[in-house]
């Protein structure tokens, strides 16, 4: 028979994972409204969907928006090998007795946490469908196991990630999960404000990141031609510190932003010519 817990009567033996809102701000630089959503969404109990590609600033944004909100972030990685426990918890062995341990999940809800789970689609739906009952009136977690049924405490939120473009159409979220969500599109922004996120995170000189920009731009149209993966943000980011420090923009841009996008020769020479094209 299951009882409602309330959120402070089950302490977790471990805090599963639970970060403190973080004390300095992270830096995100707005593309649109996300941040006012957000926080509607926020104050309304209502679940977040993140859809974007890889390195387009989703985990920064859920980052900045817990500092802004000052509530804990419990981030999990989703796999096809995450279980239900992994999330909710389960027992363990503790000398001669039986001990329960919170899963991170249980840790978020219980702690009125920012919960926010990387990439959804590669759950199994039947670990999905645990997260049902927190995202709607109920705002609930059932722990099976012990038979209670936990009722989130204020500021719990769940957050999810979704990438639509990556190995899909086999893998997709079912329609009863994805009308839980408010759902807030990203993709990389537009070529001024990704030079600016460029050059703060990085240290680069604004000239260069407006031409890694540029560069990044044409690369992104090489997608028609076979280009599988397009250069993120995040790759741009990691160019540009290399060439902060000291590496040429030839060689940064080689090793941190061609190379991690194919192996495929014929791709890589008409992607060098672009990198010398842009940097003669
Ligand atoms: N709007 C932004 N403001 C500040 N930094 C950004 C922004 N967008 C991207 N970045 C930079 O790009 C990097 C990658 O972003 P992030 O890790 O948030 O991507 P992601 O969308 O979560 O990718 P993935 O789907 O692979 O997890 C960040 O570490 C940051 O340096
Ligand atoms: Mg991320």
């Amino acid at each position: 028979m299951n009882k409602l817990a309330d959120a402070s009567t089950l302490v977790p033996e471990q805090g599963g994972g639970l970060a403190a809102p973080p004390s300095a701000e992270p830096f995100y630089l707005p593309a649109h409204d996300e941040v006012s959503l957000f926080e509607q969404c926020h104050h309304n109990k209502l679940a977040v969907m993140l859809k974007g590609p890889t390195g387009c600033g989703k985990t920064r944004f859920v980052e900045h928006m817990a500092w802004k909100l000052q509530r804990p972030l419990v981030t999990i990685s989703c796999h096809d090998d995450l279980t239900a426990s992994d999330l909710i918890g389960r027992y363990l062995i503790r000398h001669d007795r039986t001990v329960w341990q919170d899963g991170p999940l249980t840790a978020a809800v219980r702690a009125g946490a920012i919960c926010y789970l990387d990439e959804i689609v590669e759950a199994r739906q039947d670990t999905v469908v645990v997260l049902h009952s927190l995202t709607d009136y109920r705002r609930t977690l059932s722990i099976d196991k012990t038979g209670d049924v936990v009722q989130a405490a204020p500021g719990f939120q769940l957050v999810v990630s979704y990438n639509p473009g990556y190995q899909r159409m086999l893998k997709d979220l079912k329609p009863s999960t994805r009308q839980r969500f408010v759902t807030l599109d990203f993709d990389f922004p537009p070529p001024d404000q990704e030079a600016n996120i460029v050059h703060q995170e990085s240290g680069i000189a604004p000239a260069q990141a407006r031409a890694l920009v540029e560069l990044a731009h044409k690369l992104r149209a090489l997608q028609d031609r076979g280009l599988a993966e397009v250069p993120s943000t995040r790759l741009l980011v990691a160019t540009a510190q290399l060439i902060t420090h000291g590496i040429s923009m030839r060689r940064a841009c080689q090793v941190a932003l061609l190379a991690p996008l194919s192996d495929d020769a014929a791709l890589v020479g008409a992607m060098t010519d672009l990198v010398e094209l842009t940097f003669p």
